[in-house]
């Protein structure tokens, strides 16, 4: 048992993270959170964390939230000092596996009130589980979030760049499309813009009820809305899909065969009629 003060987020990073520790989350991160879990600290809320290193994040959930079951998940196997800790459960496997997130949201019994993705930090693997959980094992009103998404600007990330600012002197009278950025995660953060405001745009919801997006750098909050989005559409397929081409563009590329196989029957024609003639010039020439 604590005495004094219920220990802040800050104080149980500097417990459990060593100071060099890359994995350390940084003061805007740790404010972030605090914000979002200081008025339900006594709740028995579900937490998941894809990425689990040194173990010091579950360690900080489990002290900051005293009721709360906190889940791992790592590719690596769990760290010593997190096994065995009440409350604290690691599975060891891949962030984007579905059986482990079944597995993962079985242990709790329920969908979870939060998921932090600090695990990979490419765009696919990201964007598979989030496909995964967000829709199905994410609780109405819990919150998804996305930590480190800028590896996106980042050239030596296998789906990174190098940072562009984006063109600020398009900003003219016929400008109809604003270019920016959409390598790795930074382009999957902007897709989220098209998720939350699919319902607004068409009438039709999307399969990620998206209440909210509170984008801080480097660091996106995703709110799920309390009201259902769309049925979730299935297993993310392994290869991607290619866009359908538009009717009218189908009905111009068969009018196109159609006058290619006219053209090659001329041609045809032509080679047999011609062939005699040719043959006749070649004799000729010897
Ligand atoms: C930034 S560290 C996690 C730090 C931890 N959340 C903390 O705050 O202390 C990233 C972790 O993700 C793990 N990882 C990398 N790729 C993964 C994958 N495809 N699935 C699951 N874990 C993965 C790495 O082994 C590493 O331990």
């Amino acid at each position: 048992m604590e005495s004094g003060p219920p220990p802040t987020l800050e104080d149980l990073a500097q417990r459990y993270y060593s100071p060099d520790d890359p994995s350390l989350k940084g003061a805007g991160y740790l404010r972030a959170y605090t914000r979002l879990l200081e008025p339900r600290r006594q709740e028995p809320l579900a937490i998941l964390e894809l990425g689990v290193s040194t173990g010091a994040s579950l360690l900080s959930w489990h002290d900051y939230l005293p009721n709360a079951t906190i889940i791992g998940i790592d590719i690596e196997p769990p760290p010593a000092r997190v096994v065995g800790v009440a409350r604290v459960h690691v599975l060891q496997g891949d962030q984007a596996d579905p059986a482990l997130l079944d597995q993962a949201a079985a242990i709790v019994g329920r969908p979870f009130d939060l998921i932090i993705d600090d695990a990979s930090h490419f765009g696919h693997l990201t964007k598979r589980s989030l496909h995964y959980l967000f829709p199905r094992l994410l609780a109405p009103g819990g919150w998804y979030v996305i930590e480190d998404f800028g590896t996106g600007f980042l050239p030596h990330y296998a789906d990174g760049t190098v940072y562009a600012p984006p063109d600020w002197t398009d900003a003219q009278p016929h400008t109809r499309e604003y270019r920016s950025s959409q390598f790795g995660m930074v382009g999957i953060v902007k897709q989220l813009i098209d998720a939350m405001m699919q319902e607004v745009a068409t009438g039709a919801r999307s399969y990620l009820a998206i209440e909210r997006l509170l984008i801080e750098p480097n660091i996106v909050f995703i709110e799920k809305s309390r009201q259902p989005g769309a049925p979730w559409p299935g297993p993310m397929p392994d290869k991607p899909r290619l866009p359908e081409p538009p009717d009218d563009l189908r009905v111009r590329l068969d009018e196109h065969a159609a006058r290619l196989a006219e053209l090659e029957r001329v041609v045809s024609r032509l080679r047999r009629v011609l062939a005699p003639v040719l043959w006749l010039r070649r004799s000729l020439r010897k």
